[in-house]
Parts: C-alpha cells; structure tokens; sequence
C-alpha cells in the first residue's frame, strides 16, 4: 500500500486541474469497478456492489492545495494567489512544480524584520527565467508543492495526504471489498480545497440514501499543539463534528459499532474549524445522512502532512466491514 500513497501523493494535480491523479486512480480502480464514469465537473466515479441495493456514496478527494500565477514581471519572477488554503508560513524557501513539469523555488520580497512573515503578495516564484520572454509560465498557471514522499516506517510523509490519503484508503477499500448489498459509488471528487465542488454536483447527480467522506483531520499529539483529542495510531477517527458538519448520529453510531464489532481501534473526533465533502453531501437535495472517517495527520496543508500507516490500514478494514453488511440507520 505504502508505494500507492507514493505514486498517489507524487501527483501534481492542485483543485481544476485534477486530470493527471484522475489517470492515476482510474487505471488503479478500473479492474475492480462494475461501472466508471467521469462527470461534467471531473469527478471520478466507480460503481461496485448490488444493483438496486442502498445506495451509498463514498467520496474522497483528490485534488490538492496550490498556487496560480497572477502576474509574471519583466525579470521572469511570479507573482501568484493560493488554491485552498495555504498560509504564508509553509511556503518559504519550498518548492513547486507546474502543470508543465516547470519547477520553481519560492522568494520572498527582503523586509528589515527578519522576524516577520510575509504575506502571500510578498512572495514570489522563481523557474530560473532571466526575462518575461524566456519564462514559458504564464498568468493563469497554477503549480503544487513539489515534496518527495517520504517513509518513516510506521509514519508516513508527503505532500498531499489531504487527500490523496483518503483516495488510498477508498481504492484499498475495493480491493478488499468481496461483496456489497449495497450499491456503493465510490466517488474520486474534485475542487473539494476550494469549496466542496465536486462533491456537492456528484451527490446530486447520483442521489444516494447514506454518504460517507474519508479525509484527513487534525491532531492535538504534537508539542504544544492545540487541544484536540485525536492522535496519531490511536485509529481512524470518526467524526462527530467539524466546523461545516454534525454528522448524522445515526451514521456515527453504525460506524462505532462496526469499529467496536471488528475490534478496530478508532478514536472520536470533534474538529474545531475546517470540513470535508460530507457536508456538501448532508445538505444536497433534500438532505443526506452522512457522516465521516477521517485519517489523523499532522501538519496538514503544509508541504510535509504526516499519517500514521496503521491508521491507514484501520481506515480500510473499517470501511470495507461497514460496507460488506446490510444497514438499517
Ligand atoms: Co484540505
Ligand atoms: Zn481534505
């Protein structure tokens, strides 16, 4: 599993431009699919399980945070606004690579408080141009961190678990998945960093009675680290709360039950801000039951995100065993 979390998070494919991990998952997921389809907004959708039974949609993302260049000066040097969100912080002296293959380093304009951190505006990208005619980016490109994946054994690190992650866990998930009564659509959303996009058209397309996202979550288990109870190789955590959603209790209850049932650890979790496409599915139509597994990860959107691989692994017997039995909510 570890080298598909390395292929999926070695991807370049910030929110819009999601074609190249989209080719990716699909050729992973196509032998284990009944059906897959791409919808107008680019999600990647799979269908397996029963016909006609529940229907229940599993959705990950699988874009990425990144940046867009919104003005190329005389010298070559690239101005840019953020896909997602990306604090200031986690961008100096980084590096990006363009839809291109361009690579770039990240600079900042010189300020006499070395103290300070720069604002986005007062970042910059350079590719290495000597003049705007020789940089072959333009305005309007858009480019995502550029981090090997590294593994620490039982740690895992790269640059875009949220969400990549999360895909992982749902391909793992119909590898192992024998049957299903349900018929589940495992769907690959796109634009979820900048606003639950994909998702929110995907679960109006496919109308499903139950939905479950998988995605990351936060962590209180670092040095002084906000309070939050969620740590690294405790299990999956279940989400009770976040800063868009209350999971449905009845879906938090069938996932508890089938964590405690399988004797899988896993952890309650109540995130304080931020959300997953769970919420774009609870409130379509005319409302989902919906709910959340989430892989605790340290540092997320920043260009190094750390999973724990057994949470990982926990992640997917977990929701192959919820998805192998009849439910009733
Ligand atoms: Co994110
Ligand atoms: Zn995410």
């Amino acid at each position: 599993m570890k080298r598909l979390i390395q292929t999926l998070t070695e991807t370049f494919s910030p929110s819009g431009y999601e074609g190249a991990i989209r080719d990716v998952i699909r050729k992973e997921v196509k032998p284990l699919a009944a059906e897959l389809r791409v919808d107008a907004l680019g999600n990647l959708i799979a269908r397996k399980g029963t016909k006609g039974g529940k229907r229940i949609m599993i959705a990950g993302h699988m874009d990425e945070i990144g940046l867009i260049v919104n003005h190329v000066d005389e010298n070559g040097f690239l101005r840019f606004t953020t896909i997602g969100g990306i604090r200031p912080h986690t961008l100096t002296g980084g590096r990006v690579r363009f839809m291109d293959g361009t690579p770039g380093v990240i600079g900042t304009d010189f300020s006499k408080d070395a103290g300070r951190l720069p604002a986005v505006d007062q970042c910059f990208i350079d590719i290495g141009a000597t003049s705007a005619g020789d940089c072959p980016i333009k305005v309007g490109d858009v480019c995502a961190f550029e981090r090997p994946f590294l593994d620490l054994g039982k740690r895992l690190v790269a640059k875009s678990m949220d969400d990549r992650i999360g895909c992982a866990v749902m391909i793992e998930t119909m590898r192992a998945l024998k049957s299903s009564p349900h018929e589940v659509y495992f769907v690959f959303s796109t634009q979820e960093e900048v606003g639950l996009r994909g998702a929110q058209t995907a679960t109006f397309g496919l109308d499903p009675e139950i939905g479950i996202s998988i995605d990351v979550t936060l962590t209180g288990d670092t040095p002084k680290a906000r309070q939050m109870a969620v740590s690294l190789g405790r299990g999956p955590a279940i989400k009770i709360r976040d800063g868009g959603m209350l999971a449905d209790p009845r879906v938090v209850d069938w996932m508890i039950r089938s964590a405690e049932k399988a004797r899988l650890p896993y952890q309650r979790e109540v995130l304080e801000g931020g959300t997953t496409d769970a919420k774009a599915m609870q409130v379509s139509r005319a409302g989902v039951p919906a709910g959340c597994i989430s892989i605790p990860s340290r540092y997320v959107h920043s260009p190094s995100e750390m999973v724990d691989h057994d949470d990982v692994q926990n992640a997917v017997k977990l929701l192959t065993t919820m998805l192998s039995k009849p439910v009733e909510l």
